[in-house]
């Protein structure tokens, strides 16, 4: 059977870009694949950060996925510093990386300029960000990874490391990861400017109460030619047109296109219509949280039961590695 791993940062609270970009396909996933989802808490210190934040965010991170739906039962869910597995086969993986493709990788420049510009030096670990991702993968030898468009170019990396190991040591033993890209298209924040992320304060928080949701709808930028509400619209172009695409249901989504097009609804009728499909979805996933959060034993021992699952595999891969590779006694 086809495994799957996937891996999601510990960013604080899960937003509707990051869920509609890669969690509502996990949870449909988990059902059709062996599946093995991480929270990767040590890609997420190649930046600056506060432990005792980190340790927070990273249990935030826990109790949200299993509420929006993945399920420790189901698939297995950790912690990547739990299995220290990831960080020993990241450093064979090291020994058989081109430096030059790690200089070329896009998410290393972007982030290498904005670190380099301050009086902080650009850590190792930024660079080597990539190798990390590629043994979370292979380590468990998983041929498919759910992305967004975004880590395709790291996925590529996995490929040659796989290629490059495979060719020194072993042929065969490493598959070639693809990705799988999500079906919804790109999310925009709420501004429309950029992609949707904590960072910019373009979001909608999952666990967002549906005032604080509307507070945020009502104003977001829509098709900029709707200036007056006769002015008709693309909903092509609009970024409220994507999102209902992702929350209501087939007959609406072609309603609101056709009142669009033809100026019959404003925007804020179309934001109404939106902000009741979200809540509908939204609000379950919020009672499962407030249950989980009321017990928070339930989560520590999931993940405690899923790094558990996740070592006995990694083990295996780590003593064939390093039987292959003469580092056995
Ligand atoms: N780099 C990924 C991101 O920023 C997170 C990640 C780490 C990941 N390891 C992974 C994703 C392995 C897929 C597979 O989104």
């Amino acid at each position: 059977m086809a495994r799957v791993f996937s891996g999601i940062q510990p960013s604080g609270e899960l937003h509707i870009g990051n869920y509609l970009g890669a969690v509502k396909n996990w949870v449909a996933i988990q059902h059709q694949m062996q599946s093995v989802f991480c929270i990767v808490n040590l890609h997420a210190i190649t930046q600056a950060y506060e432990p005792a934040q980190l340790r927070e965010r990273t249990q935030a991170m826990a109790l949200t996925l299993i509420a929006a739906g993945i399920d420790p039962a189901t698939c297995i869910l950790f912690v990547q510093s739990d299995v220290a597995e990831h960080t020993e086969l990241q450093w064979i993986f090291n020994t058989v990386t081109p430096l030059g493709e790690l200089e070329r990788q896009t998410q290393f420049k972007e982030k290498s300029s904005r670190a380099g510009s301050g009086e902080v030096s650009i850590p190792a670990g930024l660079l080597n960000y990539p190798v990390l991702q590629a043994a979370d993968i292979l380590l468990y030898r998983a041929d498919n990874v759910p992305v967004g468009e975004d880590q395709v170019q790291h996925l590529e990396l996995s490929r040659v490391i796989a290629r490059n190991w495979n060719a020194r040591f072993k042929a065969g033993y490493f598959p070639e990861p693809q990705a799988l890209l999500t079906p919804t298209r790109r999310i925009m924040g709420l501004d429309g400017q950029a992609k949707m992320s904590k960072s910019l304060g373009n979001t909608v928080g999952l666990l967002e109460s549906p005032d604080e949701i509307w507070a945020k709808l009502r104003p977001a930028v829509t098709d900029p030619a709707r200036v007056k509400k006769t002015d008709p619209g693309n909903p092509e172009v609009c970024n409220i047109f994507s999102l209902h695409r992702a929350f209501s249901p087939a007959e609406t989504v072609t309603h609101v296109d056709a009142q669009c097009r033809s100026a019959g609804w404003g925007c804020v009728d179309c934001k109404k219509v939106l902000h009741g499909n979200m809540v509908a979805e939204l609000v379950p996933i919020q009672a499962r949280a407030a249950e989980l959060r009321a017990e928070p034993k339930r989560v520590a021992a999931a993940l405690a039961g899923g790094a558990e699952r996740a070592r006995e595999l990694a083990k295996v891969t780590m003593r064939e590695v390093r039987d292959h590779m003469g580092l056995t006694a």
